[in-house]
């Protein structure tokens, strides 16, 4: 049967559709595009922020209707169905199963249940999952790759559903790890990035190997040349892990390095468990061990009791660090959450009106910085035909940078020099040398 997957969030819920249809796909069914040519629609929630589920109960609307139509499967997965089976078994009375976040690995049961016609429903919240060792191998031409390292957060930031629907920590034995990535550089991967809600809490209580020991392993095996990570949290961003970045030549000079506000009185309110002068200490140590990091962040604006003096200094470190880039956010209230009673809400019309501005101030920033790249001759991977325009290539710098610039398929896999001739708000132009 052919399967179509809708997945929202995050690069965690990316790389559970790949290893879903990677499952789908050994048991013989095949992948398509084309919502219209499928028999099985698997849809892959997120519960982050209001809008991500407004936007997965708008397509829930719209695949009733092919549902009434013709009799497809669907079936509904990651953070919403590990939160929320009841509603929507009760919204929702049409679709065929429901898998939690620890449970992707019984996608090929769901689908058996489907095809019988029963209902299928499984969010059992199990840390140390099988889900978390399934390898999705030989997917086409691939040069980047996704690698699961831990899963799950202890952190529980005041704001944040995601300990809630991923649940606790738990770290993937390294010598998985390690084997996995050897046989992503045989498959031909030149790059991998290595997943977890908090990668720097990486093996914490147990005897296994550090993360930054983990970095200092992967970074020995051949064929493998760029490492990336993502998500650090600040406060347990370690002197040993920032020395890695003028240690190891694999590791992209990059980090996401999410602050989340400016003002110590939010941070407290968070319960983020830094202050800005512990983050900006962070970044300057970072900078001098390798002096080009490109800086990217994540940062929510109208948090509750967030006052213009607040917002203020959000501005100010967005202004004194120049970040290469920030995902902004105003505030969402989830369910659950302890930020959820708060009381001193910051009205939607104030908080959309102060992200506008930091989104303005952080575009000049971001084009200062990519247009300071003009004249530079810079390692790009080389990832495809650009979307924009067929003649076009498109791959990224170590930075993580996007170039588009015109050169033969050929190229398409392989680490090139590139000159920047022109640096955009949101790409650079390059000419290959
Ligand atoms: N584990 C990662 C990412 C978590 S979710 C980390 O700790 O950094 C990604 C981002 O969504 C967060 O960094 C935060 O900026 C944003 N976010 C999380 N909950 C939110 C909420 N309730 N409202 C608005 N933005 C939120
Ligand atoms: Fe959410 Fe905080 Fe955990 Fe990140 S560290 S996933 S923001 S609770
Ligand atoms: Fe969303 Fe779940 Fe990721 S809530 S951000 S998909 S961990």
């Amino acid at each position: 049967m052919k399967f179509f997957i809708e997945t929202f969030g995050c690069q965690m819920n990316e790389h559970d559709s790949e290893k879903m249809a990677h499952l789908l796909r050994v048991n013989g069914h095949t992948q398509t595009d084309q919502i219209k040519e499928s028999d099985i629609i698997i849809v892959n929630t997120c519960s982050v922020r209001q809008k991500a589920e407004q936007k997965f109960f708008s397509l829930m609307g719209r695949l009733k209707k092919i549902k009434d139509a013709r009799g497809v499967i669907i079936g509904v997965t990651g953070c919403i169905a590990q939160q929320e089976k009841e509603v929507l078994k009760d919204r929702l009375p049409y679709i065929d199963f429901i898998l939690g976040t620890s449970t992707i690995h019984k996608i090929k049961d769901a689908i058996e249940y489907g095809e019988k016609g029963s209902f299928f429903c499984d969010v059992t919240e199990n840390g140390c999952s099988p889900s978390l060792f399934i390898k999705p191998w030989c997917i086409e031409n691939r040069i980047k790759a996704y690698v699961t390292i831990m899963k799950g957060c202890n952190n529980f930031c005041s704001y944040c559903i995601v300990p809630y629907v991923r649940g606790r920590e738990i770290s993937r034995p390294s010598k998985d790890i390690i084997e996995e990535v050897k046989s992503l550089a045989q498959e031909g991967v030149k790059e991998i990035t290595l997943l977890g809600q908090n990668v720097n809490s990486y093996n914490k209580g147990t005897d296994d190997i550090s993360f930054p020991a983990l970095l200092r392993a992967l970074n020995k095996i051949d064929g493998i040349e760029r490492i990336r990570f993502v998500t650090s949290h600040p406060k347990d961003l370690s002197d040993e892990l920032i020395d890695c970045f003028g240690e190891l030549n694999k590791l992209c000079e990059h980090i996401h390095l999410p602050f989340q506000s400016g003002s110590d009185k939010i941070l407290k309110l968070m319960n983020r468990g830094y202050t800005i002068s512990e983050y900006v200490e962070k970044v300057e140590r970072l900078k001098k061990v390798c002096s080009k990091i490109a800086i990217t962040a994540d940062c929510i604006v109208g948090f509750p009791g967030e006052e213009e003096e607040d917002f203020k200094e959000t501005l100010n470190l967005i202004t004194h660090i120049e970040f290469d880039g920030i995902f902004s956010f105003a505030y969402s209230k989830r369910k659950y959450t302890k930020a959820a009673l708060f009381l001193e809400e910051v009205s939607r019309d104030v908080a959309l009106e102060r992200l506008k501005y930091l989104q303005s101030v952080q575009k000049q920033i971001t084009l200062k910085k990519n247009k300071a790249m003009e004249g530079r001759i810079l390692e790009v991977l080389v990832e495809g035909k650009s979307k924009g325009s067929k003649d076009d290539l498109t791959g990224r710098t170590r930075h993580n940078r996007i170039v588009n610039f015109k050169g033969g398929d050929d190229m398409i896999g392989r680490l090139v020099d590139v000159k920047i001739i022109k640096g955009y708000a949101n790409s650079l132009r390059g000419e290959w040398i």
